[in-house]
């Protein structure tokens, strides 16, 4: 018998939809919020409120999209964390009444794993254990995943995520909000060694990039202060030289995952992963461990509803199906 599954994704500024069928995505709306640009970054009041503006739209395109009626469905999934709680409320009330009202299991998902297991959306095998690498705006972190339901964070950041600080670096530079695209972009042109930033060492596999975020703002001012046109002059090489450090502090701690945990495969997921030269790094990486690099669909890697369901389809199998007094929460 064929399975449906809904699912909604509204953690953070994105309102999506995905309707997944014997485990192949049948449809995937995404509406990002635009709102947020000007404002430097994601205001938590204002992502609920659009979440609720456009939540019925969304969901509805993603059943009109894929040919599914609500009769059809066997169950209901959405993300109930991490991410802003305000936003995950509006996801979450909104799959439990559709589950209540249509009498099929609510599935929650956590929004980490579900980007953890992106790179297996529209695949039937699975090839555990992987090492999963999440690199996004709220997230950094690195996984052994045994299993779909046995997962370890073996190193995570300690304050700001790398897509953080990307978009905070933006900031300072002048860039709209996310400028981690912008970066990207702009590094095409640059020079990645004109400008070196230091290092912020921690020890095993966590992360900190708030260090180097504070040392960006200094050289940024104490240049301006020299030269009022510093960022127009130099703007492709401050974008490529911040890149490139950003890049290499993640490479780093993935290379002691390799070297610790012997797998054949690594994933990548989250907004980062969509970054080109952290693309690049990580084919060179193929060649130099050995080992099999599965990246994600860039429609897969930042924010969406498909891979909640195909995080889902995993959970159905095992009848894993959540409570209605489930709670969203912020962090892990
Ligand atoms: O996964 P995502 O869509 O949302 C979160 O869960 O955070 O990731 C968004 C993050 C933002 O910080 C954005 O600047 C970053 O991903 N990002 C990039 C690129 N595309 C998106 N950072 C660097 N280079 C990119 N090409
Ligand atoms: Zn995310």
């Amino acid at each position: 018998m064929s399975t449906t599954i809904l699912a909604i994704e509204t953690s953070c500024d994105d309102t999506s939809a995905s309707v997944i069928s014997d485990d192949i995505i049948k449809s995937n709306i995404v509406s990002s919020q635009l709102d947020h640009s000007k404002l430097g970054g994601v205001v938590p009041e204002i992502a609920s409120r659009k979440h609720q503006k456009n939540i019925t739209y969304i969901v509805n395109r993603a059943l009109i999209e894929s040919s599914t009626k609500l009769s059809m469905l066997n169950a209901i999934a959405c993300t109930n964390g991490p991410g802003l709680l305000g936003s995950l409320l509006v996801g979450t009330s909104f799959a439990k009444s559709i589950s209540y009202s249509l009498g099929i299991p609510l599935i929650c998902v956590d929004h980490i794993k579900a980007h953890a297991l992106s790179h297996t959306i529209n695949t039937s095998k699975v090839d555990f254990p992987f090492i999963s690498l999440v690199v996004s705006g709220g997230h950094t972190q690195i996984m052994y995943i045994e299993s779909y339901d046995n997962i370890k964070i073996l190193g995570e950041t300690r304050d700001d995520a790398v897509g953080e600080a990307f978009d905070k670096c933006g900031k300072i530079m002048g860039l709209d909000y996310p400028a981690g695209p912008l970066i990207d972009v702009l590094s095409k042109d640059g020079d990645p060694f004109k400008f070196n930033f230091p290092n912020t060492k921690v020890p095993g596999m966590d992360f900190s990039f708030s260090g180097i975020k504070t040392s960006f703002l200094y050289f940024i001012n104490d240049n301006l202060n020299a030269n009022k046109n510093f960022i127009e002059e130099n703007l492709n090489d401050i974008a490529s030289s911040i890149q490139y450090k950003l890049v290499e502090m993640v490479i780093d701690k993935l290379k002691i995952a390799l070297n610790e945990y012997k797998v054949s495969n690594i994933a990548v997921g989250g907004g980062v992963a969509a970054n080109s030269l952290l693309r690049n790094r990580l084919m060179k990486l193929e060649n130099e461990m050995n080992i099999k690099v599965n990246i994600s669909d860039i429609q897969y890697c930042t924010d969406n509803a498909a891979m909640i369901a195909n995080f889902s389809r995993f959970m159905y199998k095992d009848k894993k199906f959540s409570r209605y007094d489930s709670v969203p929460f912020s962090k892990n």
